[in-house]
């Protein structure tokens, strides 16, 4: 059997069990979505949103790219976010990173992954920029990584409430709430590192009128 046919097989064992404890299971799931929560986590596959923090389909909305970064031209983290604010009003957004992450650990050093990774890489160079002071007072490289994923977490939810798609639910409905959590692979918990929400100041640079 090849690994992919196992999946499948799994797949058909798993829809029979959720049958068999609970025969409207699919059926009030196909009805519609109601999830109370966005994930923008890494694409690792040891961090699956659902599995760590238990809680089962439907209940997370979830998006994931190397590295859970939020960046104010992706298309497809934008669609996601949009989605998830305006039409499923969802009242948490959680950026997870995770530590040992492999997209951060790049970032620090030079070895040149070629274009298209050095471009989506690039965005970390920059939080490391932004924080290079207090990063470099660490000298345990294994400790900077670590506060280099923090800080990577803490920059990604800025950037969200940069957005006029936040900037916006927050001023008419007081949501959602923006959380930076970061995983740990080592002790499966996970650490809240940062917080906002509709009472946060944020840069006036980056404040919109009219919304
Ligand atoms: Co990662």
């Amino acid at each position: 059997m090849y690994t992919y046919e196992k999946l499948l097989l799994e797949n058909k064992a798993w829809a029979q069990e959720k049958v068999a404890d609970d025969p409207q299971y699919f059926e009030r799931l196909s009805q519609i979505q109601r999830p109370e929560f966005l994930w923008i986590g890494c694409s690792d596959s040891r961090v699956p949103a659902n599995e760590i923090t238990n809680t089962q389909p439907g209940e997370i909305f979830v998006h994931r790219n190397v590295a859970n970064l939020v960046i104010h031209t992706d298309v497809n983290l934008l669609s996601v976010l949009e989605f998830a604010v305006q039409h499923l009003k969802v009242k948490h957004v959680i950026v997870c990173g995770h530590y040992g992450c492999g997209g951060v650990k790049a970032a620090m050093d030079n070895h040149n992954y070629n274009q298209v990774l050095n471009m989506w890489l690039r965005n970390i160079k920059d939080v490391y920029r932004l924080y290079r002071e207090e990063l470099q007072q660490i000298k345990n490289e294994d400790l900077r990584f670590d506060k280099l994923v923090e800080l990577n977490v803490k920059e990604q939810v800025i950037h969200l409430a940069k957005t006029s798609i936040i900037q916006k639910a927050w001023k008419h409905e007081q949501r959602p709430q923006l959380h930076g959590w970061v995983y740990g692979l080592k002790d499966g918990l996970i650490k809240p590192i940062f917080e906002m929400d509709h009472t946060t100041e944020i840069d006036p640079l980056y404040q919109y009128d009219d919304l």
